[in-house]
């Protein structure tokens, strides 16, 4: 569900007309509608209502600091994956206790900022990462509280490129591993073992890999409470995929219904880390035609934004509907949707049928809120764009567009070149 809707032929961001926001901040543009981030927050929170549980959002899929904070201020924690998520999940008013922390390769630095900053815990994905915390802690004088990510071996059946649960990837610790690097864990003095967290892939359509991997889990877990290590908290990842074309994924709903049975009478703490599933639907990315092209043999939408706004067509193929912002009656063409960069692989859309644009229209490239700002990039010397959360009929420029400045700020000319 998301509350981007045409009205007499105009697509609104809630009560505001798409057009007038292009043209007072400007494309490309990425809108975020602030009731349908509600929504899906509380989709979650909802559904996992009856069950000890704390929601940490993704920060990778969208970190914009005005939309953690529409979280944080509905009881939400953070799921991070470096310092600079960190840094963006406290400034945004996350409580440290809510923030867990992922990735396969925390540096020396990270994992102390971590530490000062009282994470929820460390979601440790090697022995060698183990021993550094414990090492990093012990310096620190302070005990660092850990989760083991366990890799399950479970098929999520998703894109090859966002599928992180199997067996030959490097997420995580092998499942036929897990009880000796726990009791690896226990042994060491400056380690707290509290959790144990799995996280198996992206944009899932299906509840069965969700409910496989965790009774794989849970056997673990008994298996671990007859060692007399005590699991208090269950991190279950995210990966619950959407809607992009047609695609039904289940909604938290029908996740609670086949989770919580499996969890009851358990003394756990349950933790979720939805990125794309909450944000995803709740963003759009406007762009302006600026040139209509004929190739030999096809035509081609030349638009204002690249592949450097939304890479996800590029890099994993991905698709995304694209909707145009005035939706006048005209025939149907097949063409290829492309930004302005130097890169035959900077294309939005390839051989879609679209009512045939206009120069100077604007376009809604939809499902463009998870992955989309958060992967964007200055390639080419695009400034990137500005972003914009809409509540009902007001709007809020919550990030500006960059300036040519911005782009070579950090940059210095050493002085035998001056
Ligand atoms: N937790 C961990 C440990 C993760 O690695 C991820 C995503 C998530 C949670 C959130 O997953 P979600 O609920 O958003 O599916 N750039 C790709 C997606 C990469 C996902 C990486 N990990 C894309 O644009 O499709």
């Amino acid at each position: 569900m998301h509350l981007f809707k045409y009205r007499s032929g105009e697509l609104f961001a809630e009560d505001v007309p798409v057009r007038g926001l292009a043209e007072k901040y400007g494309t490309p543009l990425f809108i975020y509608s602030y009731k349908t981030l509600l929504r899906h927050f509380r989709a979650y929170d909802e559904a996992f209502n009856d069950y000890p549980h704390i929601i940490c959002f993704a920060v990778k899929a969208n970190s914009n600091t005005a939309i953690l904070r529409v979280f944080s201020k509905q009881g939400g924690g953070a799921d991070i994956v470096s310092a600079g998520e960190l840094h963006a999940a406290l400034k945004a008013g996350v409580p440290s206790k809510k923030i867990v922390y992922a990735g396969v390769g925390k540096t020396e630095e990270e994992i102390r900022f971590a530490l000062r900053s009282k994470v929820l815990m460390f979601n440790v994905e090697s022995g060698s990462e183990l021993r550094q915390i414990d090492r990093v802690a012990g310096k620190m004088r302070a005990k660092a509280p850990v989760a083991l990510r366990i890799n399950p071996d479970i098929d999520p059946e998703t894109h090859p490129y966002i599928t992180t649960g199997l067996k030959k990837h490097k997420f995580g610790i092998p499942i036929g591993d897990a009880l000796e690097y726990y009791r690896l864990a226990s042994r060491l003095k400056n380690v707290n073992v509290i959790g144990i967290h799995k996280h198996i892939g992206s944009q899932i359509t299906k509840v069965t890999p969700f409910v496989d991997a965790l009774k794989r889990v849970l056997i673990l877990i008994d298996e671990l409470s007859m060692q007399g290590v005590a699991i208090t908290y269950l991190d279950i990842g995210g990966g619950l995929g959407i809607s992009y074309k047609d695609e039904e994924p289940p909604v938290p709903k029908d996740l609670a219904k086949n989770l919580i049975p499996l969890l009851e009478g358990r003394d756990l703490t349950l933790i979720m880390e939805p990125g794309r599933s909450i944000v995803g639907n709740a963003g759009i990315l406007v762009t302006k035609v600026l040139y209509l092209k004929k190739g030999v043999e096809k035509e081609f939408v030349i638009v204002d934004a690249g592949m450097n706004d939304l890479i996800r067509p590029s890099l994993y193929d991905a698709y995304h509907r694209i909707l145009p912002v005035v939706n006048r009656k005209r025939d149907a063409v097949f063409c290829d949707v492309v930004g302005p960069i130097c890169e035959s692989g900077d294309f939005l859309a390839r051989d879609r049928e679209l009512r045939r644009a206009r120069q100077g229209e604007y376009l809604a490239v939809m499902s463009a809120g998870a992955y989309g700002f958060s992967m964007s990039s200055n390639y080419n010397s695009r400034t990137r764009a500005a972003e914009v959360m809409v509540k009902g009929k007001e709007h809020f420029l919550i990030r500006r567009r960059e300036s040519y400045d911005d782009l070579i700020r950090n940059e210095r000319i050493p002085a035998f070149l001056k």
